[in-house]
């Protein structure tokens, strides 16, 4: 079977690594094309690249070349882990002249016709395409996934504002260090270390739950009514954030029930059965000391949130702790994941007919 060319943009980075690391073993996507800044293009992806993951370069990257993020329009379907302030005019361009991006960076999310995807909790907000496409007079579209910390914050909380409404959550986040990029945070300033301010993050983080938890109408997301508070630290974690979560409910409940609620969670039939859907968005562990990131972040190939320490809380109703692998479920798996959900829903004709 004959699979999806596709095109990285970034993917020198640590992100982009993540998509061509994911993407060498995927039934529907094949790597064709990659892209970085001008440091890197015109160099082999090996060269270019200082390769971070665990696992080896997949050989088919090894040799493709470098191409300056403009030359991509060969490849209709594009992954972005361009920084924010590059992607915001690349993309838009790329999005005009007909390509699809599937993008990591921030700069389109909170746009009113970018659909801001987590399959298993929002698959009904690609309505948004068709004014997107109209706007752009072709067949192009952006498709953003949300901030790392908003993504698993967002999971953990669908279940929860489904059955009982929410009305108020306070997050205090433990982020990996692999969330700056690379090289990211000098050592100095982050070993031994906690670093209580991450620019730009805490607004992500107060804002793009609420568009993912939102409801379709009148062209746009109408972003959902509960109040958060975020407080952000960068901490000296390899890989996977970790937040402590309080949440204020509108229907009273019971701890067993919301335990119930979380562990019942599950996704549509639709997306249960794309090649990245984990057996279940969120795995609640019982355990007193967990979720850990060095012991949690991998479950279910890192696209799984896990929920521990779920206890009444005295200031608002429960409190527990999050955790998410940060480049799988929070940025390049939960990409992949939306550009599968786009093919299922049909919206790529074009490009299924190769598969
Ligand atoms: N890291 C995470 O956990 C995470 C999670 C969610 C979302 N994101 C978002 O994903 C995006 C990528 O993050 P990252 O952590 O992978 O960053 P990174 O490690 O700094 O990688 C940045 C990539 O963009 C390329 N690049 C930089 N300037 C460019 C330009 N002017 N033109 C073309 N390419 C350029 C770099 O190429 P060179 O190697 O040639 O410089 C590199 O491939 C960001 O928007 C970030 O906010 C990251």
């Amino acid at each position: 079977m004959s699979r999806i060319p596709v095109g990285v943009l970034g993917a020198t980075g640590i992100v982009g690594q993540r998509f061509v690391q994911l993407l060498a073993e995927h039934p529907w996507f094949e790597v064709t094309a990659v892209a970085a800044s001008d440091a890197s293009v015109g160099r082999s992806y090996i060269e270019a690249c200082h390769w971070l993951l665990p696992t080896p370069m997949p050989e088919p990257a090894r040799d493709l070349t470098v191409h300056p993020v403009e030359q991509m329009l060969d490849c209709p379907l594009l992954f972005s882990a361009l920084p924010s302030d590059v992607a915001g005019p690349v993309e838009e361009d790329l999005a005009d002249s007909g390509a699809v991006v599937c993008t990591n960076a921030s700069a389109h999310r909170l746009d009113p016709d970018v659909p801001l995807l987590i399959p298993e909790i929002n698959s009904n907000h690609t309505v948004l395409l068709d004014a997107q496409r109209q706007r752009r007079s072709g067949r192009g579209f952006i498709v953003a996934s949300a901030n790392c910390s908003a993504t698993q914050l967002a999971v953990a909380l669908k279940p929860l504002h489904d059955v009982f409404g929410l009305l108020k959550v306070s997050v205090v986040t433990m982020q990996a260090v692999s969330g700056a990029g690379y090289p990211g945070v000098p050592s100095l300033d982050i070993l031994d270390n906690v670093l209580p301010f991450i620019p730009g993050e805490e607004d992500k983080l107060e804002s793009e739950p609420r568009k993912l938890l939102g409801a379709p109408g009148h062209g746009r997301i109408e972003d959902a009514p509960f109040e958060i508070s975020a407080q952000c630290n960068r901490v000296p974690v390899r890989d996977g954030h970790t937040e402590c979560v309080s949440v204020e409910l509108e229907d009273k409940a019971t701890a067993e029930e919301v335990i119930a609620a979380l562990r019942s969670f599950e996704a549509s039939l639709e997306v249960a059965s794309l090649p990245g859907s984990p057996p279940r968005p969120v795995l609640v562990s019982d355990e007193d000391d967990r979720p850990q990131p060095i012991r949690d972040r991998d479950t279910e190939a890192g696209m799984c949130v896990t929920v521990g320490r779920v206890r009444p809380c005295p200031l608002l109703d429960f409190k527990f702790v999050v955790l998410g692998h940060n480049t799988l479920r929070g940025a390049a798996g939960g990409s992949i994941h939306n550009a599968e959900l786009l093919v299922a829903q049909g919206h790529l004709p074009d490009l299924e007919a190769s598969l």
